[in-house]
């Protein structure tokens, strides 16, 4: 038996998030977020999306309202996540834990005693802990006030969080991410940005707007970060993913080249400090107009440390999309890859894709990478013997691992590799608890039923060895 070992200090890790674990929604003074108004049900995607106004109503389900009650476990979490061995531990703070309506002047003080306990249970756990700004989280304030990001002003808010952030819990926290796949803002956009449309409006313009401001913001983030908390890192992020041609037809491969921009640009603008030379073509090729300022042009000179993403899937560009079957898992819609198998939720498995993935990223941007989001979201069946033999998450997973060892052979600089859902939580995308992509089961069920009792998975203690031994068995 060999092992692939990886880089010495390499760190394997796990991540959640605030929105998708913590509930306790309206408690110990959070104020409401924009996650707090998407619900389970078949409303969910039009809301997500920025089509459909959010209301709260009495008929719906609302999943992180308790979320799996991270809010009052985290100290047995965590404990499991140190017994796994884990080096690294991802999660974000709710916003509107800390500045509930967004304005305020003082923070609350619950909120960052709260983060405060759960970093200092980490360093004791001798876990690094990487934490996300924002994590598909605005408060509702702002979201009402300014429409999230939409408006300028929003960006004084989040920077006044961010350094409260950098301020009290600077300590602890050495890799900051400003906001999770921040080009997720463009797809998902209420979700990834508080954001509403009305009819009349240039949904597009908004958009890219609103992306502007959150790069502005995230700029900003930076310099405070590097002021404040000097011996911390701070990167940025995508939701990433290689867009395939899906022939040689020059349309094909142009459309792949155009549409990995739309990705790519946001890095280009936080890894190099300014929006590269293609974005005005676009801009002009599309009728849109972004107030960009002199001033944001020197803020955004403020580069990131390293550069971070999420992999799940590889797409696959083509110019005539209505040719083709479709494939419309994981956000992104791109033509169906005929040389790959998917998920049951129809997310494209590709492990040679995150070695194609790594090259490419740090071909462009030459910084130190981090993989923040892996994992394969599947159905977990309690055996007999009250086992879970989650076999199919494990063979994902090495291969995965095999794909990443053979892009650092590469010569690809990386910083570690962090599970998505490392302990089960609610999905982004659908809001059911049965997409799990977890080592340790959550009992709860769709419909927010269960006794949240966790249990370790067959995976559990596999994670476990490949960390020990800092390496894959091949
Ligand atoms: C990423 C998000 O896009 O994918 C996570 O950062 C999300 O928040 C993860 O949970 C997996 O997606 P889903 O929809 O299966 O939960």
């Amino acid at each position: 038996m060999t092992i692939n070992t990886f880089p010495e200090n390499f760190l394997w890790g796990g991540a959640i998030a605030a929105n998708q674990t913590e509930g306790a929604w309206n408690i110990d003074g959070r104020g409401l977020s924009n996650i707090d108004l998407i619900p389970h049900g078949p409303d969910r995607q039009s809301i997500k999306l920025g089509y459909k106004k959010a209301k709260m109503s009495d008929n719906e389900y609302y999943p992180s309202h308790t979320g799996i009650d991270f809010y009052h476990r985290y100290k047995e979490d965590i404990a499991l996540l140190a017994e796994m061995g884990l080096k690294v531990f991802r999660t974000s703070i709710s916003w509107s834990r800390i500045y509930p309506n967004g304005d305020e002047t003082i923070p609350n003080q619950a909120g960052i005693d709260y983060y405060t306990d759960l970093f200092k249970t980490c360093k004791a756990h001798n876990m690094e802990l990487l934490v996300t700004l924002a994590h598909f989280d605005i408060p509702m304030g702002i979201v009402e006030q300014y429409n999230g990001w939409k408006h300028r002003a929003t960006i004084d808010l989040y920077v006044k969080f961010a350094e409260t952030c950098f301020e009290c819990f600077g300590d602890y926290v050495n890799y900051w991410i400003p906001f999770n796949e921040i080009n997720v803002v463009l797809h998902s956009p209420f979700s990834g940005g508080g954001l509403y449309f009305d009819d009349t409006e240039n949904r597009e313009e908004i958009l890219y707007q609103a992306a502007h401001y959150m790069l502005v913001a995230s700029a900003s983030a930076v310099e405070s970060c590097h002021r404040i908390t000097p011996k911390a890192k701070i990167g940025c992020m995508i939701a990433g993913g290689s867009f395939y041609p899906y022939s040689c037809n020059p349309e094909d491969v142009w459309q792949s080249m155009n549409d990995e921009r739309t990705n790519t640009f946001f890095v280009d603008v936080q890894a190099k400090g300014k929006y590269p030379y293609y974005m005005d073509a676009f801009f002009k090729s599309k009728g849109i107009h972004v107030d960009i300022s002199e001033k944001d042009k020197d803020i955004l000179k403020q580069t990131v440390d390293f550069v971070a993403f999420s992999y799940y899937a590889s797409r696959t560009s083509i110019a005539d999309i209505s040719r083709v079957e479709k494939n419309e898992g994981n956000i992104i819609v791109s033509a169906k890859n005929p040389y790959l198998k998917m998920s049951d939720w129809g997310w494209v498995i590709d492990p040679l894709g995150l070695r194609i993935t790594m090259n490419q990223i740090y071909e462009r941007f030459e910084k130190p990478l981090f993989v923040v989001e892996n994992g394969l979201g599947a159905k977990d069946v309690i055996e007999a013997d009250g086992t879970i033999q989650d076999d199919y998450r494990i063979d994902y997973m090495e291969q995965h691992f095999q794909a990443m060892y053979d892009g650092i052979q590469d010569g690809v600089p990386l910083l570690g590799y962090i599970s998505w859902g490392v302990i089960d939580l609610v999905s982004a995308s659908t809001g059911e608890m049965s997409k799990r992509y977890g080592m340790i089961f959550v009992d709860k069920d769709d419909t927010g039923d269960g006794t949240l009792a966790r249990k370790k998975k067959k995976s559990f203690d596999w994670y476990k060895q490949v960390i020990q031994q800092n390496g894959v068995e091949i």
